[in-house]
């Protein structure tokens, strides 16, 4: 039985936007880790990773991370780089069903080439820098899954219906 939903994977591969949708649909609650932690913090996330470094930022997402296995009844979009903790991802695994969207660079780019909200896109090369993320990812996250999704072209809608049909096979 599990009580909650967790979506991972890279940034840009909608996470927020389907688990939103998901929720929505089923009338479940739907939060986000990182709004959670700028809410908590009263900080952006590009502000905490300025003014106090990537470390001090995983500090804190493992502090809220740890709070996730009393959620009952969420979706759940996590920070892509929260399966980076193996804690973490000992404390996602007591919250719920984990499902990846897995996206190629092409998609991840397509979608992030404009993105300004991400700090470790910042001012650098986004294609190698997200092929790099997700050659050290990937594993990480396929893994840790019960599901594994490819998204690119699917609405978020057809997403979330496959995660749900997923879900509710593994919890009857
Ligand atoms: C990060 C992804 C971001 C956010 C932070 C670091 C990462 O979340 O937690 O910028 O390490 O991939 P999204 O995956 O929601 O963009």
């Amino acid at each position: 039985m599990y009580h909650n939903i967790v979506l991972v994977g890279m940034m840009g591969s909608g996470k927020s936007t389907i688990g939103k949708q998901l929720a929505t649909q089923h009338n479940l609650h739907f939060i986000d880790t990182d709004t959670e932690i700028e809410t908590q913090t009263h900080k952006k996330i590009t502000d905490i990773f300025l003014s106090q470094g990537e470390n001090a930022f995983r500090a804190i997402e493992t502090a809220y991370c740890s709070t996730l296995p009393d959620k009952k009844n969420h979706v759940i979009a996590t920070g892509g780089g929260i399966v980076l903790a193996p804690e973490n991802r000992i404390y996602l695994r007591q919250t719920g069903y984990i499902v990846y969207l897995k996206a190629t660079v092409e998609t991840l780019l397509d979608r992030l080439s404009k993105d300004t909200s991400r700090p470790l896109l910042a001012g650098t090369d986004k294609a190698k820098k997200l092929a790099d993320l997700l050659a050290q990812r990937d594993t990480l996250y396929q893994n840790l899954a019960h599901t594994v999704l490819t998204v690119g072209t699917q609405t978020p809608e057809d997403i979330g219906a496959h995660i749900w049909q997923h879900y509710t096979r593994k919890t009857q």
